[in-house]
């Protein structure tokens, strides 16, 4: 078990074959999302796998145009089912939950050699439409799933003693 190896060698993928995704590879990864932890473990969340491609391409075009989203095999887009729960810390529960859930998923297919993308500049609404999502529900990211076509990239990352203090905030 190498877990640092996965986060410090992972990078977004933004390019991607169009071998699909096999469906034991697919399903630990949707195992990987359904083991995550929650806030009291409610579990409010709802994910969707598309494979269909006219609706991959509706996808794209919600987010910005960003093509490479139609071109994965797959797209998974990730919902909070319950908006409404306020931790005791003053966070909504669903956008902490459901990332969580993407954090994991993104790793575990990073570790079968799948690459993702988190994506957040998307049209909420017209995602809604496109997938007959109820309107209570919220969508929190939607990521592509498949072999990338492009090698990985540089991190860019603030040092340890920019993001850390120790005691007290400095
Ligand atoms: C909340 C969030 C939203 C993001 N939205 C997008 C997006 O819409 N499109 C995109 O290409 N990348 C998006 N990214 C990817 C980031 O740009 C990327 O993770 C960051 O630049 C670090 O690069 P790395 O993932 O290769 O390590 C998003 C990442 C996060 C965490």
């Amino acid at each position: 078990m190498d877990v640092f190896a996965a986060i410090s060698q992972r990078s977004s993928v933004r390019a991607y074959k169009a071998t699909d995704v096999e469906e034991d590879k697919l399903k630990k990864i949707l195992e990987a999302v359904r083991l995550s932890p929650s806030a009291s473990n409610r579990q409010e969340w709802k994910f969707i796998v598309v494979r269909n491609k006219e609706t991959k391409k509706k996808l794209a075009k919600t987010a910005f145009g960003q093509s490479f989203i139609g071109e994965a095999p797959v797209v998974i887009v990730a919902c909070g089912t319950e908006s409404k729960a306020i931790m005791a810390c003053g966070q909504p529960a669903y956008t902490v939950d459901v990332s969580i859930a993407c954090a994991f998923m993104i790793l575990q297919a990073y570790e079968m050699g799948l690459g993702t993308c988190w994506i957040g500049a998307f049209k909420e609404d017209e995602t809604k439409k496109i997938l007959n999502i109820p309107e209570h529900v919220r969508v929190v990211a939607m990521t592509p799933l498949g072999y990338p076509d492009q090698p990985p990239s540089q991190k860019f990352r603030k040092s340890l003693n920019q993001i850390f203090s120790f005691e007290k905030y400095e």
